[in-house]
């Protein structure tokens, strides 16, 4: 227990060390403080995205995407929101944020695609599960959303800002070939990538849940929040290891499967390949957000 303790402070203190970790933009935090007030109008959460003009340009591009399937243009941001939903807003205004923090970092152009494809997939997995389980309600969709996008952020932490620490990993995997990543996070430094993106969740002051979500995805069982989040993404993770970015084989995914998620979020396993096809077709209609991820 104190040992595990004193690596929690290290990782801790390691993550304090990073001069350049990446900061969202204020407008982020604004959003998120105003959309937590449920007196909040679609007005105002406009009036703070038109402060940031490549903020707005990038929400209504989005909005105008194929993704959203739209029959109306959308040409201003108070319709954005009045349209899709101040949640769904909010999501739009977290991808496009996390995408130019990390994207500035300019690192390996592969690593990135790769790394934007799972998350986005995830993120779209995770809205999927949460909109068919049984009495859920458009935020927890969309906080969904944020989840599956966030879920490896600290992948993205410990591959940019802790070069030792990926080297150390990396070394420790070429001997272990079979060892999935986060159990050989644990066995090279004592801590994940979970825990190194749930501080990041901490530090940036994101919602609770999403911060547990995160902390917890490899090993939902170990949340102990109410609404099942940890469950959701564990099981979007899953689908989108094995629909999306082919960087799993089936089995070494199945492996790492808890069948209490799959019970916790209602999925029977003669259902998975239904799930796949609809997160294929609303994934492959998501090129918008990969190329506002990749490109410069
Ligand atoms: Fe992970
Ligand atoms: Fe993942």
């Amino acid at each position: 227990m104190q040992e595990a303790q004193e690596t929690l402070h290290r990782l801790q203190e390691s993550i304090g060390r990073i001069s350049n970790l990446p900061t969202p933009p204020m407008v982020f935090e604004q959003i998120n403080r105003v959309i937590n007030n449920p007196k909040t109008s679609a007005y105002e959460i406009a009036a703070i995205i038109s402060e940031d003009p490549a903020l707005s340009v990038k929400v209504l591009k989005l909005s105008n995407s194929a993704f959203y399937g739209l029959r109306q243009e959308v040409t201003s941001i108070k319709q954005a929101i009045v349209i899709m939903g101040i949640e769904a807003v909010r999501s739009l205004v977290l991808s496009t944020a996390v995408f130019d923090m990390f994207r500035k970092s300019g690192f390996d152009p592969e690593f990135q695609e790769r790394f934007w494809r799972h998350s986005l997939a995830t993120a779209f997995s995770s809205r999927l599960i949460v909109r068919k389980m049984p009495g859920s309600r458009i935020t927890e969709a969309e906080l969904a959303f944020s989840v599956g996008l966030l879920h490896d952020i600290g992948q993205l932490v410990l591959f940019s800002h802790m070069p030792t620490e990926f080297a150390l990993v990396k070394a420790y995997r070429e001997v272990n070939e079979d060892t999935p990543l986060h159990i050989a996070e644990q066995q090279a430094l004592g801590y994940t990538h979970a825990d190194v993106g749930a501080l990041l969740a901490l530090k940036w002051k994101l919602p609770g849940e999403l911060q547990d979500a995160i902390q917890h995805h490899h090993l939902p069982q170990l949340s102990e929040q109410k609404y099942p989040h940890a469950y959701v993404v564990h099981v979007a993770n899953y689908l989108a290891h094995l629909t999306i970015d082919n960087t799993m084989t089936r089995e070494q995914a199945d492996r790492q499967l808890s069948e209490e998620a799959l019970t916790i979020t209602g999925i029977a396993h003669d259902q998975i390949p239904a799930f796949r096809e609809v997160l294929l077709a609303e994934y492959s209609k998501a090129e918008t957000f990969v190329q506002m991820a990749t490109s410069p």
